[in-house]
This record gives C-alpha cells, structure tokens and sequence, in this order.
C-alpha cells in the first residue's frame, strides 16, 4: 500500500472537521469520553479554529492512499501549557490532531504519520517526537506503546484532559522500520511518498 503525505491547505478544514466529528462518534461508542465537550474536548468551532491556525502555517499533513485522504495530523514545536517544558520543546517535534478516516483503519496509516512526523523532526535535527495523549484513555496508550513511544510522565496540570506524554527518539525511526524514505534536500518537505510493509 502506497501512502503519500501532502500538505494541507485550508480547502482541507472541512474534511478534517469532518475526520475528528467521525472519530469522536467512534470514541464515545466505545464507551471513552477522549474528544468530548462532556470530557473537556474542544468544541468543534474551537478545533476547528486551532486546525485552521495550523494550516496557516504549514504545519498539517493529509496522508493520502490511491489518492484518497485517509488520514490527518499537525506536527510543530509546540504544546499546551504545562505540559512538556521549554527545553523539552526545545529538542522535539510535537504531534497534534492525528486521525485515520474508519474507511483506512487497520492498514498502519497512523504509522506511516508517525514516521513522517519523524522525517520532519530529522530534516529540524530535533532528537524526539512527542504528543500527549488521552489521560484516561489507556486503549490509546497502548497504540502508541505498539507504535514504538515510551510513557514519559502524566503531566500534573490542571490545563486540561490529555496529560499523558509520551515519546520516542527520532533515530528510532531509522534502526527499526527501514521504510522511512532518504529525505535529499528541503523540497522533499512538502511531499513524500512511502510503501508500507
Ligand atoms: C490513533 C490512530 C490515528 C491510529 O491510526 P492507525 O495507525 O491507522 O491504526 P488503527 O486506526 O488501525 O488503530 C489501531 C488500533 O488502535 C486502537 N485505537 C486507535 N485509537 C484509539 C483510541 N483513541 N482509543 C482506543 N483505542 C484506539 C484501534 O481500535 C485499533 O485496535 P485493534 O488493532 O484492536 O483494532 C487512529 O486509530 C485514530 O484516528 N484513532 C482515533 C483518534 C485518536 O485517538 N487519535 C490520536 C490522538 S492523540
């Protein structure tokens, strides 16, 4: 299966409002309350304005399958408040907003993400990547532990519902998969093509 990432552009808002709508129906069918307004997720409006700043700066990915959006996610040096420290920042790339489309599950399109996350922390010579996580939502934590990310800490904060840091060094990505493409020069940024096992 061929995946590639592309970046998005504001055209892209809807299809990833509609990704985090489907996703949340998903969740809370499965009995987790991740992404609720009940749980203090952000309202849609408020994601949606959070994306859109994202998008503004270049800093979200569609990851594409037979030329077909399959998938989202925003990496960038940044977190929320109180969460991982300044230096911490410092030496990573930070993963927000990451959803497969239900249609793509079960294929590792996430993986891929992931690892194109790495590639960009690589090309900022940024040792770690890093996200936080659901607090109380350890099906998730157990995806990320399969995904190769180690629980850094639960971060003490009252800031809100995601606390749970983890992370994994961006070498990581090269020693284990072997699939990660030779990124040759910036151009290659903006667009990258991979064959997952
Ligand atoms: C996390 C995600 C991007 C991974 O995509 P992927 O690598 O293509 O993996 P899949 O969607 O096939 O999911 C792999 C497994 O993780 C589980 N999983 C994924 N997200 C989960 C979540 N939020 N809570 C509990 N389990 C989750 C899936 O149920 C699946 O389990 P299974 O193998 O027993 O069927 C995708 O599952 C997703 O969009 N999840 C919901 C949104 C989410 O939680 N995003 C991460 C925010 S930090």
């Amino acid at each position: 299966m061929t995946v590639r990432m592309r970046r998005a552009t504001l055209g892209d808002l809807s299809l990833i409002c509609r990704l985090r709508v489907q996703r949340t129906a998903w969740l809370t069918a499965r009995g987790s309350d991740q992404w609720t307004v009940a749980g203090r997720g952000r309202p849609i409006e408020i994601f949606a304005d959070a994306v859109g700043r994202a998008l503004d700066a270049g800093q979200t990915w569609i990851a594409e399958v037979e030329d077909r959006p399959a998938g989202t996610i925003t990496v960038n040096q940044r977190s929320d408040p109180g969460l991982w420290s300044p230096w911490e920042l410092a030496e990573s790339m930070i993963v927000h907003f990451m959803i497969v489309d239900l249609n793509f599950a079960g294929r590792r399109v996430g993986h891929h993400m992931l690892a194109h996350a790495a590639e960009l922390a690589e090309l900022d010579r940024r040792d770690w990547v890093r996200l936080d996580a659901w607090t109380t939502n350890l099906g998730l934590h157990d995806y990320y532990r399969r995904a190769g990310f180690r629980l850094a800490r639960i971060a003490q904060t009252t800031s809100g519902p995601s606390c749970a840091l983890f992370q994994r060094r961006t070498s990581a990505w090269a020693i284990r998969s072997g699939t990660r493409p030779v990124v040759a020069d910036a151009q290659r940024r903006l667009s990258t093509t991979t064959t997952l096992d």
